[in-house]
């Protein structure tokens, strides 16, 4: 017997179509991705309460916290900026990172984000509640020290993963008398000048703090660097050739940014000659495909080149895989500062670390007033706070051999978390800004369905997880990024690429255009009573939001039609159905 028949009778929820039900988003981190949560969720949804906890003083994430000299995007800037808010007036196509966190500042500011940020608020605990329904969250308030407990439906991370520094496990490292910095905890107080200055590491942050520090005056500079990286013309060349632009003066004029800020039009195209640049550059991250050959030609002339004087260090920096399998940094000046008399490169592994300096595996002992670890960060792990899922399943036991996950946004067990520049969702050649906006718009959707359709939880089906991970370790078999180096895309035991997403930018967004609800189990709102329940009862009083005052364009579906008439037999011209995505 159908059980609904001996509940009271059916009534209409006395509410519109829309079912603005109140629900509570907490997410974890202030950061492009944060901020961009903070201005979307406002604009798709109503009746949401959003509080964005950052640990930091200030917006920006990896922005704020890399203070290191030479920091600055290792893509054109003009692709590394929110679709919907475009800078005109970069300094440069490689902009100094401080400049790009005024601009996350600036846009969290412009679009409101800032008031559902709480800043200096450290999340340490999260536990689902599965009586509830509800994200139960331990923060700290970083400035009084205190412990704040709060509760949500829903639980973003959006922490990053280049921000937790990893410090290098190397014995006697807590010995060193001297001063000892991070390239992602930089004390920019110091004053480094007539120091003797150890670098160890030679990864993308490195390759930007060498060519500075050795400029400043009375440096030495011992480099310790264990395994070689390409280092690239820049991403940016082939498009500033092809808007007639002078590759080397990367540097933009005033009048220059005073013709993007009068002329959008000019402007956008110029974004879309970098964008289309860094959406098409996929077959080079095919191993053994022929651009991948040419780039590889071409980054060992490159270098070669600049290594002219210096065929050792030409044979020790030169790597021997596949451009692409840890990310591939313009470097510029790096190579040249090198080869000063004042810096010295050393490939002998460390031994250890002493009171003074550094021992290698040569025995050659060295002695520094301070010690650069530019060893990059604790990626391919769970975050550092405890967060529990059903039956208090700790996400980093759920991890323990890898991280998986169902499209790089969530994991089964563990209801209503999502993830933000999670595990594979980056890409590897080119700008984050695009594919991390896909996420977010994947994930907002998903917010939305259980706010609309009185879902209390959604989490990913495990043969889901389990497929997506099939295919990810199958997409990467036959790609660079697979290859034999060391990068933060691998997991620890660099079997797996855990980092990336498993294809292009454009791939990506089509996949995450429309989500594919079957591949999710939910749970409605109300527990046993809800289910007895009519499933429809969200379709409400039979009214839309929209007939109301204030509610918005009660004729919305009028627009311009945008289509162009199709031309009989002449397909070529018919392109403007082919420029919009396909389908549903
Ligand atoms: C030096 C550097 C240069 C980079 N350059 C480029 C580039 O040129 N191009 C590119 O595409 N990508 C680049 N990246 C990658 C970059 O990480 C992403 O592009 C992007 O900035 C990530 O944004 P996010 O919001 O996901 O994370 P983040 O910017 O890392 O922000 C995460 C935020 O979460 C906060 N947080 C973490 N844990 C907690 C907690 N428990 N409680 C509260 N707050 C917390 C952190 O303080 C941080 O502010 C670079 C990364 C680094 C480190
Ligand atoms: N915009 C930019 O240009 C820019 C700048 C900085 C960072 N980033 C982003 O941030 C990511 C991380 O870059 P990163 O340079 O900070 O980190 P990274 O690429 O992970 O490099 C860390 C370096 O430290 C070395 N290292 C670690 N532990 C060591 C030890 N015990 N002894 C000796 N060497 C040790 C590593 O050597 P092995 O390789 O041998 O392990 C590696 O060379 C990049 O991939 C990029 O995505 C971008
Ligand atoms: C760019 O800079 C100009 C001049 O300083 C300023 O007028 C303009 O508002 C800026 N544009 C943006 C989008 O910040
Ligand atoms: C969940 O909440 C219920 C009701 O408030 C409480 O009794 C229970 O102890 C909580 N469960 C956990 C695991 O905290
Ligand atoms: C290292 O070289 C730079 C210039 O290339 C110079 O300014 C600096 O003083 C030098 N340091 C020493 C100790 O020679
Ligand atoms: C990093 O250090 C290793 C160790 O010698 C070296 O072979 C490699 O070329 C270095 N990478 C860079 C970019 O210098």
């Amino acid at each position: 017997m159908d059980e609904r028949k001996v509940q009271n009778e059916f009534t209409l929820k006395d509410q519109t179509v829309e079912n603005f039900r109140p629900i509570k988003v907490i997410v974890v981190g202030a950061g492009l991705c944060g901020i961009l949560a903070a201005i979307r969720i406002p604009e798709r949804m109503r009746n949401v309460e959003l509080i964005v906890y950052e640990k930091s003083e200030k917006v920006g994430g990896v922005w704020w916290l890399s203070k290191y000299p030479g920091v600055a995007c290792d893509v054109p800037s003009h692709s590394y900026q929110y679709s919907f808010a475009p800078n005109p007036n970069w300094s440069d196509l490689y902009a100094p990172g401080s400049e790009i966190q005024q601009y996350f500042e600036g846009v969290a500011k412009r679009f409101g984000a800032m008031r559902f940020i709480k800043t200096n608020h450290k999340v340490e605990h999260a536990e689902w509640n599965d009586s509830e329904k509800k994200w139960k969250v331990k923060i700290r308030n970083l400035v009084t020290d205190e412990e704040i407990n709060d509760e949500s439906d829903i639980f973003i991370t959006a922490r990053g993963q280049l921000s937790e520094p990893s410090w290098p496990d190397i014995p006697g490292f807590e010995s060193f008398k001297g001063k000892v910095m991070h390239s992602g905890q930089w004390d920019d107080t110091y004053d480094f000048r007539n120091k003797k200055i150890g670098v160890i590491g030679n990864g993308s942050s490195a390759i930007q703090i060498i060519p500075q520090l050795q400029k400043v005056q009375g440096t030495t500079l011992t480099c310790f660097m264990r395994s070689p990286t390409w280092i690239s013309p820049s991403f940016g060349d082939v498009a500033m050739e092809a808007l007639g632009l002078d590759p080397t003066a990367t540097a933009f004029t005033p009048e220059q940014k005073a013709a993007f800020t009068s002329d959008p039009e000019e402007y956008l195209r110029i974004r879309k000659v970098f964008e289309d640049d860094g959406n098409l550059i996929q077959d080079t991250t095919i191993l053994s495909h022929p651009t991948q050959v040419a780039f590889q030609t071409l980054f060992r002339e490159n270098m070669q080149k600049k290594l002219a004087s210096r065929p050792d260090l030409a044979s020790l920096l030169i790597p021997s895989f596949a451009p692409g399998c840890r990310r591939v940094t313009p470097g510029r000046g790096f190579l040249e500062s090198l080869q000063e008399p004042n810096v010295t490169v050393v490939s002998s592994p460390i031994s250890s670390i002493t009171p003074t300096g550094i021992t290698s595996a040569s025995s050659d002992k060295y002695d520094f007033d301070v010690l650069i670890c530019a060893t990059g960060f604790r990626v391919a792990s769970s975050p550092q706070f405890p967060i529990l899922g059903r039956n208090a399943l700790p996400l980093s036991t759920r991890w323990s051999e890898h991280p998986s996950t169902y499209l790089s946004v969530a994991v089964d067990q563990f209801p209503n978390l999502f993830f933000m520049f999670g595990p594979n969702s980056a890409i590897g050649f080119g700008s984050l800004t695009k594919i991390l906006e896909g996420q977010a718009d994947y994930i907002f959707k998903l917010v939305r369905k259980l706010q609309k359709e009185d879902y209390a939880s959604m989490e990913p089906l495990p043969e889901r997880v389990k497929d997506f991970e099939e295919y990810v370790d199958t997409y990467f078999r036959n790609t660079v990024y697979m290859d034999q180096c060391n990068s933060w895309y691998k997991s620890k035991d660099g079997k797996k690429v855990v980092g990336l997403w498993p294809g292009s930018t454009l791939h990506a967004l089509e996949a995450l255009r429309a989500p594919r609800w079957e591949d999710w189990k939910y749970e409605v709102v109300g527990g046993k009573e809800g289910r007895k329940k009519n499933a429809l009862s969200w379709l409400g009083n039979g009214r839309s939001v929209t007939q109301d005052k204030g509610g918005g364009d009660p004729s919305w579906y009028l627009n311009v039609d945008e289509i162009e008439v199709p031309i009989d037999g002449r397909p070529e011209e018919n392109q403007k159905y082919r420029n919009r995505p396909w389908g549903y």
